[in-house]
């Protein structure tokens, strides 16, 4: 089993991450090319982990990385930077420069084709998509996605390792958003375009969702929680992949990332925080 788990990326998804990794009592190696992101990320991970401080949990588990060779030393790297077909393609290929043959490496990616983004890896065999949920503290469910070259024994390692973090897993077929967001994401979509066209307003469309759907939170804050940008880039990869204009992203949410309201972790979306 892994002992030391490389995360490329310190923002939203791969604070979390490494916050669900290290309680599991996995050791965490935390890279960004952004310094100031990985400070911020260094003082959430530290104020999280406090409070689990009497079950023996420490940030001692964790280092803070701007230099990517560090990944050298782990057994699983998680890539989990910004939802960009280029700037993941490109990270991978450098995180395959520097890991060993044998260590596995996967994306978070939330739709970007992992066939596709496994020509930019050295090794194929030992690529796999890992789409974790937001927040992984709380939604314990990943995808799992193998490309068509990734070796059995991979997905298997895989799936204990999921187990470990006391989660479950989806097996998914490597088509464009996997099952969560194929389904999540256009319903978000469509929920900015009743706002749109004035069917109603914000509260009352989520309000809607909740209580008569049952849904835990409302689409458009649920965008929110998501980051706007994120949803707007999954349209995206949607619309392009799938070339139906079915998936076409919503002028308002092109307006809001726009105007750089990216929901909760600009301080302003479709609410303010
Ligand atoms: N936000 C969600 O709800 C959610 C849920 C599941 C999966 N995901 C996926 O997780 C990934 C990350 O999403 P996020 O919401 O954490 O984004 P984010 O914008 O919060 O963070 C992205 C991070 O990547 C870093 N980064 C960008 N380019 C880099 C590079 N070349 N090298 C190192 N670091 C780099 C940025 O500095 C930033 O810290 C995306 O693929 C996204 O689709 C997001």
């Amino acid at each position: 089993m892994f002992q030391t788990i490389g995360i490329a990326g310190s923002g939203l998804m791969g604070t979390a991450i490494a916050e669900v990794n290290i309680l599991s009592k996995f050791n965490i190696i935390l890279f960004d090319s952004n310094s100031e992101q990985l400070n911020k990320a260094q003082k959430k991970i530290s104020s999280r982990l406090n409070k689990h401080k009497q079950d023996g949990i420490k940030d001692g588990r964790i280092n803070y990385a701007s230099d990517i060779s560090l990944f050298k030393s782990c057994n699983l790297v998680i890539e989990c930077v910004t939802e960009d077909e280029k700037i993941k393609a490109r990270l991978l290929d450098q995180i395959g420069r520097i890991i060993h043959k044998h260590t596995i490496l996967a994306s978070n990616t939330s739709s970007i084709s992992i066939n596709r983004l496994s020509n930019s890896t050295k090794n194929p065999t030992n690529f796999i998509g890992l789409h974790f949920m937001n927040p992984p503290q709380i939604i314990k469910l990943v995808e799992i996605i193998p490309n068509s070259k990734t070796d059995i024994q991979i997905v298997d390692n895989i799936k204990d390792y999921v187990a470990k973090l006391n989660m479950q897993f989806v097996i998914s077929d490597d088509q464009p958003g996997f099952i969560v967001n194929r389904v999540l994401i256009p319903m978000i979509n469509e929920a900015v375009h009743a706002l749109e066209s004035g069917l109603s307003d914000v509260q009352s469309i989520d309000k809607a969702l909740k209580l008569g759907a049952n849904f835990p939170m409302g689409p458009l804050q649920l965008a929110d929680f998501i980051g706007l940008d994120t949803c707007l880039y999954i349209m995206q990869i949607l619309i392009k992949d799938f070339e139906n204009p079915k998936y076409k992203p919503c002028h308002l949410l092109e307006d809001y990332v726009r105007q750089g309201k990216l929901g909760r972790k600009t301080g302003e979306g479709f609410y303010k925080y």
